[in-house]
């Protein structure tokens, strides 16, 4: 369920007509719901509780949508977070989570990023290789503190969904393999700096289907048993983020409380507590990408190009993982136009779909990608020298820019040129 819908004056976040946050902030810019953000989390969290799961570590991912504000609303509720990169950890620790919330994954944490994520006493560092936990080992006795880490497994499970978010099979370069999970969590028993605190897997995202999951999460059961009954420590299981949601058109996804249901089954009596870092699944229908349409160009032989003033630079899904968003008329009117909905980036790739049946629009009308909340702006860029898109956040009948659009100036001024050029 998300907080976008219909009213006298068109499409509305919440209490706000997207009409007129596109004519006060301008287009494109992302909107998105704070009830939606609060409502998704919530429901999680509950199916997770009547699933028996007790006090669950739930580490929204935040590189789904990494806005300090949004990443506040969801703190402030209990979540913690699920970092890649020192500047993740910083915006978490910006939005008020704490140190013992943040769980620091990634294959490439360089050794700045490793002391800091252990100045700031994170829950976890998950470990992905062998080469990361001599680091981490390293960095940790420089600093005389204890690490405390958690092993990525590579379950070798294939979830289905786009090969280039898929994470969980061997060939991938994610997590260390099972096979050797048990030695290297001794072996990390034995290390002064370091103290094994548990073992996570991951295994993709836009996941629509929970066998892979429960396969994947089996395996990680029986690995926790068997470092249980060698005498080791393990306090959590980290079993990730992945699980799908309904992007229009898209195989329906499992909901909460079937993938809840799912873990309490598979979990059951296990003597540690679990973590779990969601990230599209409280993201993705909370937000929405609002754009004007700025031509609509018919060929003579027919094909019509909706140009309008967002590109692939604001939203690189359709681009990049043939992606579908559903694109709504922020007025809502009757007709039908097949149009190919093109942004202004000089590229072909720069096309949201192709051949897609919508009503009919004319100049400076405005259009809203749903689903766009996660992954969108968060992996938007300049290219083209178009300024980074602006977000907004709705809560209720009031509106706030929680990242404002860069102006020329600003971008300029980034860029230094030498004297001696
Ligand atoms: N944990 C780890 C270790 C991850 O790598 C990811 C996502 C998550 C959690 C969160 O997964 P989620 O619950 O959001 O599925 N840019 C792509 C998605 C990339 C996902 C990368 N890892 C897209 O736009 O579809």
């Amino acid at each position: 369920m998300n907080h976008f819908e219909y009213g006298p004056e068109g499409l509305a976040c919440e209490g706000v007509p997207l009409a007129k946050i596109a004519a006060e902030v301008g287009t494109p810019v992302y909107v998105y719901s704070r009830a939606t953000l609060e409502r998704h989390f919530t429901v999680f969290r509950d199916a997770l509780a009547l699933a028996g799961v007790v006090d669950p570590l739930i580490a929204y991912a935040v590189k789904a949508n990494s806005n300090v504000a949004v990443l506040k609303v969801l703190g402030d509720l209990g979540a913690g977070a699920d970092t890649v990169s020192e500047g993740e950890i910083r915006r978490a620790l910006a939005a008020g989570i704490p140190g013992e919330r943040i769980v620091f994954s990634g294959v490439g944490k360089t050794r700045g990023e490793i002391a800091f994520a252990l100045s700031v006493g994170v829950a976890e560092i998950n470990v992905e290789s062998e080469p990361e936990l001599d680091l981490i080992a390293q960095v940790a006795a420089e600093m005389g503190v204890k690490a405390k880490v958690a092993f990525r497994v590579n379950p070798d499970v294939a979830a289905g969904g786009h090969a280039k978010i898929a994470t969980g099979k061997s060939e991938n370069k994610f997590g260390v393999s099972f096979a050797e999970a048990a030695r290297l969590y001794a072996n990390a028993s034995n290390n002064s700096s370091l103290q094994p605190v548990g073992v996570a897997c991951h295994i993709g995202s836009q996941i629509t289907d929970l066998e892979p999951m429960r396969a994947a999460f089996t395996k990680m059961r029986g690995l926790v048993e068997q470092l249980l009954d060698e005498g080791l420590s393990v306090e959590r299981l980290d079993l990730g983020g992945g699980l799908g949601v309904p992007y229009f058109n898209s195989p329906e996804p499992p909901s909460p409380a079937e993938f809840a249901a799912m873990v309490g089954e598979v979990t059951q009596g296990l003597p540690v507590t679990l973590a779990f870092e969601p990230g599209r699944v409280i993201a993705a229908n909370a937000g929405v990408l609002v754009s004007e349409v700025v031509h609509v160009h018919e060929r003579p032989e027919g094909r019509k190009f909706l140009v309008i003033d967002a590109a692939m630079n604001d939203l690189i899904r359709p681009a990049m993982y043939d992606a579908f968003h559903d694109i709504r008329p922020v007025i809502q009117r009757g007709g039908e136009a097949v149009y190919d909905v093109v942004g202004p980036v000089c590229e072909t790739g720069d096309t949201f779909t192709r051949d897609r049946a919508l009503p009919p629009f004319t100049t400076g009308d405005l259009v809203a990608f749903m689903s766009a909340g996660a992954y969108g702006a968060a992996m938007a860029s300049e290219y083209n020298t178009r300024p980074l898109v602006p977000e907004v956040l709705v809560d209720g009948d009031r509106y706030a820019v929680i990242r404002k659009r860069p102006t020329y100036d600003e971008i300029l001024a980034r860029d230094v040129v030498p004297e001696w050029v």
